[in-house]
């Protein structure tokens, strides 16, 4: 592992604090690791037609997709809670849509991230492949 827990959990709580999210209020901040050392931080982007709504970890996904080839996903940290309140409360995981595109760049990979989904009083340690078993990926087609 290239990157350590708590430095990619920072990475995740500092994104939260540049969430657009004035609907929910709910503040999300994602943050993923690669193995040749790079993080790419995303925070949820709202839209006043919420459901065109972006979670954090599909932003994530986005600007490391469309700013250049990162290599191997080694870990994403998700940290999420009410303005003021975030990683209070229990862990965020990743909503289902996030999962799957997670599972696009973990793919191009070639590996099973681990998901660090930070909570109050844990962290909860998790494979993508735990979180998306038998998912449709790019070799599905
Ligand atoms: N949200 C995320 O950013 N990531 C998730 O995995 C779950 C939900 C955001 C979307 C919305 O802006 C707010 O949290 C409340 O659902």
């Amino acid at each position: 592992m290239t990157i350590d827990r708590d430095t990619l959990i920072t990475a995740a709580r500092d994104a939260a604090t540049r969430a657009y999210a004035p609907y929910s209020n709910f503040h999300v901040g994602a943050a993923l690791g690669f193995a040749d050392g790079s993080v790419v931080t995303g925070a949820n982007v709202e839209n006043a037609s919420y459901g065109l709504t972006l979670c954090a970890e599909t932003v994530a996904v986005g600007k490391a997709l469309s700013e250049d080839w990162r290599g191997q996903l080694e870990a994403v940290a998700v940290i999420g809670g009410r303005a003021g309140e975030v990683g209070k409360g229990d862990p965020v995981t990743p909503c289902g849509r996030c999962r799957q595109v997670l599972n696009e760049v973990a793919a191009l990979g070639g590996n099973d991230p681990l998901i660090w989904c930070v909570g109050e009083d844990e962290v909860l340690e998790l494979r993508l492949s735990d979180l998306l078993p038998r998912a449709f990926g790019p070799d599905s087609l």
